[in-house]
């Protein structure tokens, strides 16, 4: 309880120094990560990224549904963020980095296709260019038949980057469905899910 609470503080400490990029003022919810995991049937997954692991509020759940022998690599810019991770969960691989650099990390881990792509970046906050890019790269890195699951907070549905957003994947991604509404989260999200 106590770590929960300095989780929290410490997370919303970064929220003020970089809020555009942390974009929650808290930790994602149980509920919120619950719904991605069971979208996201880890079971069968060998290799599984996630992006913008934060301080690691989704991270938790992956690691207690990996399955044997899969691997495993959480993607932050956030150096606090990172190194607490890193912390928590040694057995995962944390890297410091973009997330836009998913593929250098690849080769160095001799990795040719993620299963499944886990992502908490803030889509709203970025640039047409930057969301295609990433998109592309996420496209290119997923195996066929592989799921990217993602979420978007409520508040932003009606922004046009979110908009954007959303045709990007729609023209990018032969099915995607959408969860109902987690209002347990603060603020309240809906998960996508995004098949290849
Ligand atoms: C909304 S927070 C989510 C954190 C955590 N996954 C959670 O659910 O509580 C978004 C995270 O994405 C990270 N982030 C933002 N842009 C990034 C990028 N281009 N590459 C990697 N991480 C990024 C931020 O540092 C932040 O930790």
């Amino acid at each position: 309880m106590i770590t929960d609470m300095h989780d929290i503080i410490m997370f919303s400490k970064e929220f003020l120094l970089h809020p555009t990029t942390v974009s929650s003022i808290v930790p994602s919810s149980k509920a919120l990560s619950s719904t991605i995991i069971d979208k996201a049937n880890l079971k069968n997954a060998k290799v599984i990224f996630e992006l913008g692991c934060g301080s690691g509020a989704i991270t938790r759940d992956i690691v207690s549904n990996l399955s044997d022998g899969a691997v495993f690599i959480a993607f932050d810019t956030n150096q606090t963020f990172t190194k607490i991770v890193k912390r928590k969960y040694p057995g995962v691989i944390v890297i410091n980095d973009f997330a836009e650099n998913v593929e250098k990390y690849m080769k160095q881990y001799s990795i040719d296709k993620a299963d499944v792509i886990i992502s908490s970046l803030p889509w709203a906050a970025f640039s047409h260019v930057a969301q295609s890019r990433l998109l592309r790269i996420i496209y290119r890195i997923l195996n066929p038949g592989g799921s990217f699951l993602t979420y978007i907070y409520l508040h932003t549905f009606v922004f046009p980057s979110q908009n954007r957003f959303r045709k990007i994947l729609n023209r990018k991604f032969k099915t995607i469905n959408i969860s109902n509404a987690v209002w347990a989260n603060l603020p309240p999200a809906a998960v996508i899910r995004c098949i290849r």
